[in-house]
């Protein structure tokens, strides 16, 4: 079988590096692929956001299973238009996939539906949206309607900030028309954690809980970025919050969908604020989360291609997932000065020595080959994935390799799985 994934993150290094492992999988292609990901499957140089040469590559390739790693071809409609086509691809169609692509869409779902979410208003107008900062007053979080790479949610814990983020949004259009529609949502405190689950619009089959880091310095302090690090299980989870969460959460969302005409196949990513035991909606994405992808897959001992193809059809009731009981840990290192500007193209060095340990995969993300040396590209460079039977080995792993790693200004945060290292001491 030949798979194309759509992608170019550490995200899809994990899904190409799971495929490679599949007895049914002949040959992999990744549409543009990384540094990392082209020493296990061939990269073509084809956007992500491409759709059209993507649908003509796959086309003329006999591509059999395509799997698309990123929001924005989903929101694009890769799915309608490669089905129209004939050709079998793993994700929500357009549709469904404004779930990611519209939070207002969402906002809106989740209401009707008693699917437990913060509080909201959206609106469309500037000045009605800053009479309404005006009325609840902080903490509070904006929140630009569309995709905006991850951006267009800004936490406000003064007026004045805001204030501003609506004009950021509203007037000088900083996310585009992703801000055409605002909305002014309640601030939860809480922790944070990743519930992500196959579904073919029935079955919703989880794979294990994970949490990301979104600030990009120690102590979640900070801007926040893609993900510094994640880890899997997230300990926060107890087994009462997570048959909750199945039920209050995924299939009633699953369920919602379908009422509206919507109904959802793929990867359905629940981003939760955990607070007294409950849990509630701070986002859904439409596909696998990056960098929970790389310590999920490590743990999914599944075929892929088998799942994959289960939700396709709609037959997901049939797949029992294994997974492995060890848990992971992912250290990303980034380059200097991300999620702000930062140098390209300095030579990393150490990834030989770091091929060689043990139960430790390095997963590429902003990486290319450059004059024969790997050099960093993007913002998030390397997810350092390593595996134990005992978590604080496992974040031991994970830093050993990541010390061996070097490029100039390379950045990674310290403390990543410690929060779950204090929940499992406690
Ligand atoms: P989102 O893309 O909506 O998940 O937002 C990105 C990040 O902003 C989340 O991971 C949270 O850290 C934070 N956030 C979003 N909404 C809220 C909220 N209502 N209360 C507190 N933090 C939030
Ligand atoms: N790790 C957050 C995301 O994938 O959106």
């Amino acid at each position: 079988m030949k798979v194309l994934v759509v992608g170019s993150g550490g995200r899809e290094h994990a899904l190409v590096w799971k495929l490679a492992q599949s007895q049914k999988v002949t040959e992999i292609f990744c549409a543009p692929g990384n540094g990392g990901i082209a020493q296990m499957a061939r990269c073509v140089p084809v956007s992500a956001e491409d759709i059209d040469g993507l649908l003509g590559f796959a086309q003329k390739n006999t591509i059999d299973l395509t799997i698309v790693g990123p929001e924005v071809s989903l929101a694009l409609g890769i799915v309608d238009i490669f089905q129209d086509a004939g050709l079998r691809i793993f994700g929500p169609d357009k549709k469904a996939a404004a779930l990611e692509g519209s939070k207002v869409f969402m906002k809106d779902l989740l209401a009707k539906y008693n699917i437990p979410s913060a509080q909201y208003a959206s609106f469309t107008d500037r000045d009605q949206a800053m009479a309404y900062v005006d009325k609840i007053g902080v903490p509070l979080v904006v929140k630009a309607d569309g995709l905006a790479a991850g951006k267009g949610v800004i936490v406000c814990q003064e007026l004045s900030e805001a204030r501003e983020a609506v004009d950021l949004v509203m007037t000088q259009r900083a996310f585009g028309d992703a801000g055409n529609e605002v909305i002014i949502e309640e601030f939860l405190p809480g922790e944070e954690a990743s519930f992500i689950a196959f579904t073919d619009g029935t079955t919703v089959l989880p794979l294990p809980t994970s949490q990301d880091h979104k600030a990009v310095y120690d102590g979640d302090t900070g801007p926040n970025t893609g993900g510094m690090g994640a880890y899997s299980p997230a300990p926060v989870v107890t087994p009462e919050l997570h048959a909750q969460v199945m039920e209050t959460v995924m299939m009633a969302t699953v369920k919602a969908l379908e009422a509206e005409g919507c109904p959802y196949k793929g990867m359905l990513y629940a981003g939760l604020m955990i607070r007294d035991g409950k849990a509630k909606v701070l986002e859904f994405n439409c596909r696998f989360g990056d960098p929970e992808a790389q310590p999920l897959l490590m743990r999914l001992n599944n075929d892929l291609v088998d799942v994959v193809e289960a939700v396709i059809d709609g037959n997901l009731a049939s797949i029992t997932l294994d997974i492995d009981p060890r848990p992971t840990v992912c250290v990303v290192m980034a380059s200097g000065g991300y999620p702000g500007s930062y140098t390209k193209g300095y030579a990393i060095s150490g990834l030989d020595e770091a091929a060689g340990e043990q139960d430790v995969v390095v997963f590429h993300a902003g990486t290319t080959v450059k004059d024969g040396s790997l050099v960093n590209t993007g913002g998030r460079v390397l997810g350092v994935t390593a595996i134990d039977a005992d978590l604080a080995n496992a974040i031991n792993k994970a830093y050993a390799v990541v010390d061996m790693i070097h490029w100039q200004d390379c950045y990674f945060r310290r403390d990543i799985g410690q929060k779950a290292l204090r929940r499992t001491n406690s």
